[in-house]
């Protein structure tokens, strides 16, 4: 092994294990792996090489660190295959992808294999599976990157939140691609807000409004399964419902700066344009009220409609001014009297998507560790809960939402299985009804 300053593969796994308590597993797996490729190599697997899966992969390999990516895992092998085309022509020419046939794995126990393999995953299916891959990867002693959603109901929430701890235990890395967290303006604007610029925060809005995503229409020779797993936007126990998988960044926003978790929420939603049986079982609008410990209450809104104004910011009040956010690098603090108090607008801010894996590598390569498992899970569970508002139209606590939403998951994975919900006769699925939907366990 050549003498190093920085620390090495071995010194971050003897930190790493002390860390676990003594867990001999570990130190054992990777001094084993640190053989084939040579002591200071980070090894990576992908779970889920769809468009998410095939960008953090080459972000994950565009880190400074000595990273290859050495097992890929799908349950569809042209996704698979489509993945490999695009990272073996970007990183062509480079020793980044070390992927043997062997090591491309497909099938539902696929991430098993893919994630024995290496040092770091990358979790990156559609999110009704998080819990199981982030369970069996902190099992293994990985450390993570993983995608929002961590979860699409609130038993995944809490299987997640006890994985967490357990992460934590073990002083694992878990990055979670919430990135807005990694952006500079939305640090920037925390920092002032933490610093009682603008007082305390007393309401807000958020936003995630557009026109909406792809349709994958179903094929004769598909299983209601495979069906569902192509087309999972429009499924929930699948996709979350749009609240959950896209408009959580705005709402992590308004945790992060509040700096709390909802004590409940209320809203209404429903389906008014996108009705076709291809889109499922999802709504296409909720608008929920979400009311916080502190007393502060933060208007949700998220839309799927093509035609529409487009939206996607967050703005909140507070008792000395107001701040103003979005993803575009931008964050303006004023005071009631109209005077900028505090403006970010970053031309040249690092892409957060490329950051967040920057800070996984260089933590696992200096002996840090970062654990965004928690927070992301809890809120994972805010967004979860605005669903459970507009599906039923009941105000529900936070606390009533975790511990006894529903288990939309099934009971086994296989091609054959039958997802909890199917459609009728005419292809159409069934659609939440407020005011008769129950959400929780009785
Ligand atoms: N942070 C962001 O801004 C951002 C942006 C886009 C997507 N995402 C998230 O990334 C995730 C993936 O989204 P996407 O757009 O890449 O979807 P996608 O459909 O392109 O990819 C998902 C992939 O996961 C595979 N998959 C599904 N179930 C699997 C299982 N059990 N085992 C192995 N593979 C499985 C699918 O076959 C597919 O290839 C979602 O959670 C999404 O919310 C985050």
């Amino acid at each position: 092994m050549k003498p190093k300053t920085n620390p090495t593969r071995r010194t971050f796994c003897k930190n790493t294990a002390l860390m676990a308590g003594g867990m001999l597993a570990m130190p054992l797996d990777i001094a084993a792996a640190a053989h084939v490729l040579g002591d200071d190599t980070i090894k990576i697997a992908l779970v889920g090489c769809g468009g998410r899966g095939t960008g953090a992969a080459s972000q994950a390999l565009s880190t400074k660190e000595n990273v290859k990516l050495v097992a890929m895992a799908d349950v569809f092998q042209d996704r698979l295959d489509n993945c490999y085309e695009i990272l073996s022509k970007k990183f062509a020419g480079t020793d980044k992808l070390m992927v043997s046939d062997e090591d491309k794995y497909i099938g539902f126990d696929a991430y098993k294999h893919a994630i024995d393999k290496a040092d770091v995953v990358l979790l990156t299916t559609t999110p009704g599976y998080r819990p199981i891959h982030f369970e069996y990867a902190v099992s293994q002693n990985k450390h993570i990157f993983m995608e929002k959603p961590v979860a699409t109901d609130a038993p995944g929430i809490r299987r997640v939140l006890a994985t967490a701890e357990l992460a934590k235990a073990k002083g694992l890395n878990v990055v979670v691609g919430l990135q807005r967290r990694y952006q500079k303006n939305y640090l920037a604007c925390l920092e002032q807000i933490r610093n009682g610029s603008m007082g305390q925060i007393v309401s807000g809005q958020v936003y995630w409004n557009s026109a909406g995503v792809w349709v994958r229409e179903r094929q004769p020779e598909q299983t209601e399964m495979e069906y569902q797993m192509r087309n999972w936007y429009y499924f929930t126990w699948l996709c979350g419902d749009h609240i959950v998988e896209q408009h959580i960044h705005n709402i992590d926003v308004a945790n992060w700066f509040i700096g709390e978790y909802p004590l409940h929420a209320q809203g209404m939603g429903g389906r008014e344009v996108r009705t076709d049986k291809k889109f499922g079982q999802i709504f296409d609008h909720h608008f929920v009220e979400f009311t916080y410990p502190s007393g502060a209450v933060v208007a949700s809104q998220c839309r799927h409609q093509p035609g529409c104004v487009d939206n996607v910011t967050e703005s909140f009040q507070g008792t000395k001014g107001t701040i103003y956010t979005d993803s575009q690098n931008k964050g303006i603090i004023r005071g009631y009297d109209k005077n900028i108090l505090f403006e970010h607008q970053g031309e040249d801010d690092p892409n957060p998507y490329q950051t967040e894996h920057d800070v996984l590598f260089a933590n696992i390569r200096e002996g840090k560790v970062t654990n965004d498992a928690e927070r992301a899970a809890k809120t994972t569970m805010t967004a979860i809960l605005g669903r459970m508002a507009t599906y039923s139209g009941q105000l529900i606590t936070f606390d009533d939402a975790l511990q006894r939403g529903k288990n939309l998951m099934p009971d086994t994975y296989s091609w054959d299985t039958l997802p909890k919900v199917l459609p009728d006769d005419e292809g159409r699925y069934p659609v939440a009804v407020p005011g008769q939907t129950q959400v929780l366990e009785s």
